[in-house]
């Protein structure tokens, strides 16, 4: 959850914002849902979406980027269960119970469950699409993340309202266009720049081998000595050449074009140390 190059905070602070997140997000969604705002579905909608971007925004100044994805998912999680058990199940058995009791139906508690379902129908793809960012480190790796991030949810609801109107056999073709250009234009955005070093240096495979030795293997070894990845992570180990060499993609990638690696900076990669690996790979990543 913490990288330093973002904030340096103690795990405790991270836990704290991380559960204070879900729950005062849990609590504001709640209030606006017993205000007036409710029955004004655009407003609610656009004012809902302001306050995502804001979650997204003020944790992505605090925690690393993939925790910060994952608890505005964690928090649009926590609302679509408060929801269900909250107010969904209990509308639900009060009007069984009441039609067996053959005492009135109050018309209130449907409507409110149906809105709220309706809330946590359009969550859905969000919470998906959250979910899945945590395999594209371009997304939460990116500088800007937590606008891709609102770029994610504008478009997947926006897919999500599609699906809608087609099933009530509404066409609301118009949709296609923007989620499309919506997605394009992410991934314009998200395209890892080119590396390019103005030092031409030749990099010796000695050099690179010392960074991975201090900065990877702690984790990415057959014998990691790490307190948290007790085996190799996804079996990737950088104990040997042929083992880097034949991973130069998915390391310029997360070392150099993201930053996504090491893991929270949790080795203290430096600057340079990036540079040089990139270089590395850049000249061919030879074993001289
Ligand atoms: C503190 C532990 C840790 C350190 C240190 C670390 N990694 Fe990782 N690495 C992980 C974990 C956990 C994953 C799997 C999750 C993910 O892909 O984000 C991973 C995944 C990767 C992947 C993706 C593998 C795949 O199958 O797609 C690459 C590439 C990678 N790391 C490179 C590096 C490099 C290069 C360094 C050193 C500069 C490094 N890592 C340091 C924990 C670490």
């Amino acid at each position: 959850m913490i990288d330093p190059a973002v904030r340096n905070i103690s795990s405790g602070t991270a836990i704290m914002i991380g559960i204070g997140s879900m729950v005062s997000g849990w609590i504001i969604y709640d209030l606006l849902c017993k205000s007036p705002l409710v029955h004004k579905k655009k407003a609610f909608a656009i004012i809902g979406f302001i306050i995502v971007v804001i979650y997204g925004f003020v944790l992505s100044k605090f925690l690393s980027g993939r925790a910060a994805f994952m608890h505005v998912g964690a928090l649009l999680g926590t609302i679509m269960a408060g929801n269900v058990f909250f107010t969904i199940i209990p509308s639900q058995k009060e009007l069984v119970a009441a039609a067996t009791e053959g005492r009135p139906l109050n018309p209130e508690l449907g409507k409110m469950a149906g809105l709220r379902s309706l809330h946590n129908n359009y969550i859905t793809l969000p919470v998906i699409f959250i979910m899945i960012s945590n395999h594209f480190p371009v997304t939460f790796g990116h500088a800007w993340n937590w606008a891709i991030l609102a770029g994610l949810t504008i478009a997947s609801v926006a897919v999500r309202h599609f699906i809608n109107l087609h099933e009530k056999g509404q066409k609301a073709v118009w949709m296609i266009p923007f989620a499309t250009i919506a997605i394009i234009a992410l991934i314009i955005v998200t395209a890892p720049a080119k590396f390019d070093s103005k030092n031409n240096t030749p990099v010796q495979f000695s050099e690179v081998q010392q960074i991975f030795k201090q900065r990877c293997n702690q984790c990415h070894s057959s014998k990691p000595t790490d307190d948290v990845q007790l085996v190799a992570p996804n079996g990737v180990m950088f104990d040997n050449y042929d083992q880097i060499h034949k991973m130069t993609d998915k390391i310029m990638l997360r070392a150099i074009n993201t930053q996504s690696m090491p893991l929270g900076n949790k080795t203290g990669m430096t600057v340079e140390e990036r540079e040089i690996i990139g270089r590395w790979i850049a000249q061919g990543s030879k074993n001289e």
